[in-house]
């Protein structure tokens, strides 16, 4: 084959499969309101920055190539932007929403449109406040169904349930923050752990809510797990079902099956669950991971898998979750994660070794810096090539944009 007719017969298929992306892709509107609304956990009433009232947030659901609109209105009291978590956005920076990266915070009393335009995402992934730890209240799961004539690599599931973990803290999560960036100390520990936004039973507080998935006999579920917890590692079972993962992160995996999985902050998890066993109720629970000196606290927080028409049976001791510092456990379950070769699933380039010319050497680090504000003396940093981010004042994609004087420690100040 010739070279003209080479690249026609590319150009055509481009533009075949251009054609065809176009033809199937929608274009979706959302409203989001954020505000300050009041909720009651733990027999205790917290203020939260959420959107539209709801903890967890409104999900974004569409279908992968789609194009997606979110007006976001700030109605609080600071300024703060909104990240679409795993969203690769190919040449549309300025949506990608990390506060003074990409956009100046969204100041109190404006709005601002964000355009998501999707690529080769598919499955689960989250939206998220990108300022502080507004994410902590401000967040919710983005939904990628398969494109209109494409299917799940797997049994097709009779429905879905989105599951999102949190941490839930007594107090005004800005405080918390910033009271412990001024001391120079860890933040401290959240008082419960949530299922999409309820605290379950273990907790105490009889006026408690818990979550409660009703499912049908016989019918399979995928379940959308979203970890949204501020720092936690967290471990996921439901009492005597066991749990198929078929993809993470808006890619398919190799299937593996499971009595729990694990799961890392700002991490997804697409399920399988067959409601297969006797009629009845069970419990779903998550627990924290963690082999750290600086462990989290150790709560348990329930749900209930609960078949239709069945009430009774609930039977905690049924709950099978590995000890919080169970590595093993940890170690099993991270080991069974492969990629899958299908269709569905972006190709992935790995340039071979040959083609590298230049390598990046990046140390990561935690250390001690002096600090004389400090309640120890001392803060905790973070740093790259021992250096740490300090958020700028301006936004540095628009800096970058304007060829503005970008000040970069240790390499140049032009
Ligand atoms: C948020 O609330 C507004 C006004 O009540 C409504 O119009 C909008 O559809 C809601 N957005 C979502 C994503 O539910
Ligand atoms: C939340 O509760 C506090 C204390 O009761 C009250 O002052 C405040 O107005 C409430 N905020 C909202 C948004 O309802
Ligand atoms: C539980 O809720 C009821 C009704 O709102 C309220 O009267 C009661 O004080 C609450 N109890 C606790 C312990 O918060
Ligand atoms: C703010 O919202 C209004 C309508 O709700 C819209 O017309 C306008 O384009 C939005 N502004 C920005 C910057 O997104
Ligand atoms: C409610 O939470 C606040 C903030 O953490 C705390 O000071 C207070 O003691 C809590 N009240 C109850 C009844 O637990
Ligand atoms: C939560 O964890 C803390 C610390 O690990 C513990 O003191 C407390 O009893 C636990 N509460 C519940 C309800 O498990
Ligand atoms: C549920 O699991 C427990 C312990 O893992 C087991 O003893 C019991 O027989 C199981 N029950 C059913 C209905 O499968
Ligand atoms: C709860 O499950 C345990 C373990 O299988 C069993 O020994 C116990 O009898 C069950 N309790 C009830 C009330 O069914
Ligand atoms: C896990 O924690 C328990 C209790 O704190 C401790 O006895 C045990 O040695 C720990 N196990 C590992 C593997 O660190
Ligand atoms: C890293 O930064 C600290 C504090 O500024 C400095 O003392 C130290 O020498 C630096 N280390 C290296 C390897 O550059």
């Amino acid at each position: 084959m010739g070279l003209q007719q080479g690249f026609v017969t590319w150009f055509v298929g481009v533009l075949f499969l251009t054609t065809l992306l176009l033809s199937s892709a929608d274009v979706h509107h959302y409203e989001f309101f954020v505000r300050e609304s009041n909720f009651t956990k733990l027999c205790n009433t917290t203020t939260l920055l959420v959107v539209n009232d709801s903890y967890p947030g409104p999900q974004i659901r569409v279908h992968r190539g789609d194009t997606v609109f979110v007006n976001v209105h700030n109605q609080g009291n600071y300024g703060f932007t909104i990240h679409w978590h795993g969203v690769k956005q190919p040449r549309n920076p300025w949506s990608d929403g990390p506060e003074f990266v990409t956009q100046c915070p969204i100041q109190p009393g404006t709005n601002f449109t964000y355009e998501i335009v999707l690529s080769d995402e598919i499955g689960t992934l989250w939206w998220h406040a990108h300022s502080d730890w507004t994410r902590g209240s401000v967040h919710g799961a983005f939904i990628i169904l398969p494109a209109k004539k494409e299917t799940y690599p797997f049994p097709t599931p009779n429905a879905d349930q989105t599951v999102i973990l949190e941490s839930w803290y007594d107090g005004d999560y800005k405080q918390i923050i910033d009271d412990a960036l001024a001391a120079g100390v860890s933040p401290r520990q959240p008082n419960a752990y949530a299922i999409n936004g309820h605290v379950g039973d273990t907790y105490g507080c009889p006026n408690d809510t818990i979550f409660r998935m009703q499912v049908d006999s016989e019918k399979i579920y995928l379940l959308r797990i979203i970890n949204a917890a501020m720092n936690e590692h967290f471990f996921f079972t439901i009492a005597n079902h066991t749990l198929t993962v078929v993809a993470q992160d808006a890619s398919y995996v190799r299937r593996f099956t499971r009595d729990y999985i694990l799961i890392s902050p700002g991490q997804t998890m697409d399920v399988l669950v067959s409601a297969n066993r006797n009629v009845g109720q069970y419990y779903m629970a998550i627990r924290p991971f963690s082999d750290s000196s600086a462990a989290p606290i150790d709560n348990i927080t329930t749900g209930i898998f609960q078949y239709t028409n069945s009430e009774g049976g609930l039977n905690a001791s049924l709950i099978t979750l590995p000890v919080m510092n169970d590595t093993d456990a940890m170690i099993n379950f991270l080991n069974q994660i492969r990629n899958t070769k299908v269709s569905q699933n972006p190709r992935i380039n790995v340039p071979a070794d040959k083609d590298i010319k230049r390598r990046v050497f990046i140390a990561l680090a935690v250390n001690n810096l002096p600090c004389s504000n400090c309640v120890v003396g001392t803060r905790l940093v973070a740093s790259l090539n021992n250096v740490s981010y300090v958020s700028p004042s301006i936004d540095i994609l628009q800096a970058y944009y304007n060829r503005y004087i970008i000040y970069i420690h240790g390499y140049s100040n032009s």
